[in-house]
């Protein structure tokens, strides 16, 4: 057909992204291995520190449970909504005999990881409009969880010298009409920072006084330092369904982060309501590893205790690593992360973070990605190391903000990856 007679092609219009969507920063941990594309290796081999995974594999007859589970018919179908009995009542158990209380199989849900945990439940618990209280620095994944969903992080700032832990009276004068919830982190990421149990105790009576819901994110709660050996007492009030949300991974004590399995404990109301996104979004967690998981539970205890023991000897020689390079300042430590003040003469953590990989192959999160006021600060995830690797890291470190630093402009013509979203984010 000549060309003067073809029909008019309709003029085409680029369908818009969610502005929520469009809003939250990428992922941060991809985005920083990237600058690590452009380190020659000519102080060894890249060192990545971004991601807190465990530094080995799972127990040899876990990954045998896990084999004969995916080989087992019945975990190719779909499963109970609310998680399989028997990893209900295991964990159940466990948590009876780590917290005290009463906590049953009944008050479990199983998820596919902590994160679709905290996704589920805020689902329920905040609409769009609505604000959470969230304590800076905080662990990424849950602002952009709640930014996704129109749900905005009100910062609550923690200081160094308060050990980066939250106070409940600054939090007092943060609520406001449409907050809706307090989420903490504990043992926390990025800091490591662990509550104590009182401090605990005085935000659950502040969310019991406000009418607000304390959500709390004990992913790390295996590896608590020596000499603490109970988290907190929240299981033990006789009103802790009425407005607790606790949430649970099994991808750091199990080593299983691949497998994606979670727990999620709460009230009959809030259980209700949560039931409604879990067969909408998961239907049921993934049925193998639970199968594996409802034996190892009790029967990895010790393994556990291990584990938590060889953390702790990977942060204590971090610490003594770092001795050696008193310009980048650790100024929290704890499991899994060390939260490290950069050099004044560093420009800023997101420029020394972008340096850190490219000229040293040290990989890390830049203190931005983790809300207001990280800006001076990174964070390094030793737990997937060895002692070796940690000991490596402060030669690395060594000289590189020794003079004053130049800008980013200057000295990388290319563009970072992801660009246009700044990793430094105010809400
Ligand atoms: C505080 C916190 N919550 C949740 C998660 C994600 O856990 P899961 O693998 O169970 O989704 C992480 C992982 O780094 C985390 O640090």
């Amino acid at each position: 057909m000549p060309p003067d007679q073809m029909p008019a092609r309709p003029a085409y219009r680029t369908p818009a992204i969610a502005s929520t969507a469009a809003a939250v920063p990428v992922p941060p941990i991809p985005a920083c291995r990237a600058w690590a594309t452009r380190y020659a290796g000519e102080h060894g081999a890249p060192l990545d520190l971004t991601q807190a995974v465990p530094g080995w594999p799972p127990h040899p007859d876990m990954l045998a449970a896990l084999a004969r589970a995916a080989g087992d018919p019945a975990a190719a179908t779909y499963g109970l909504l609310e998680g399989e009995t028997a990893l209900r009542e295991a964990l159940a158990e466990d948590m009876r005999l780590l917290y005290g209380g009463d906590a049953g199989a009944e008050d479990l849900r199983v998820t596919a990881g902590a994160n679709i945990g905290f996704n589920l439940a805020m689902a329920v618990l905040a609409a769009p409009g609505d604000e959470v209280l969230l304590p800076t620095p905080w662990f990424f994944n849950h602002e952009m969880a709640l930014a996704l969903r129109g749900v905005r992080a009100v910062p609550l700032p923690c200081r160094a010298a308060d050990g980066y832990l939250p106070d409940p009276a600054r939090a007092a004068t943060l609520i406001g009409p449409r907050t809706r919830a307090i989420a903490l982190v504990t043992p926390n990421n990025p800091t490591g920072a662990v509550m104590p149990p009182e401090l605990i105790g005085r935000f659950a009576d502040l969310c019991r006084e406000r009418g607000l819901w304390l959500v709390l994110d004990e992913t790390y709660r295996d590896f608590l330092p020596d000499g603490q050996d109970t988290p907190h007492a929240l299981f033990r009030r006789p009103d802790w369904r009425d407005f607790v949300v606790q949430l649970y991974s099994f991808s750091k004590a199990y080593c299983i982060p691949g497998h994606r399995v979670g727990a999620v404990a709460g009230g009959p109301v809030f259980r209700g309501e949560f039931i409604k996104a879990v067969d909408n979004i998961q239907i049921c967690p993934p049925r193998p590893p639970q199968f594996a998981l409802a034996w190892a539970v009790p029967a990895l205890r010790e393994w556990r205790a291990g584990n938590r023991a060889r953390i702790a000897t990977r942060a204590a020689a971090f610490q003594s690593a770092f001795a050696t390079a008193p310009e980048w300042r650790i100024d929290a430590i704890g499991a899994y992360f060390a939260w490290v003040r950069v050099p004044d003469a560093a420009p800023d953590s997101t420029v020394a973070a972008e340096r850190l990989a490219a000229e040293r192959g040290v990989v890390s999160l830049p203190g931005g990605v983790f809300g207001p006021g990280g800006e001076r600060h990174i964070r390094l995830a030793f737990a997937n190391t060895d002692e070796a690797t940690i000991a490596a890291v402060p030669g690395r470190l060594a000289g590189l903000f020794a003079r004053a630093s130049s800008t980013r402009s200057e000295r990388f013509a290319a563009p970072v990856p992801a660009p246009g979203r700044p990793f430094d984010r105010s809400p």
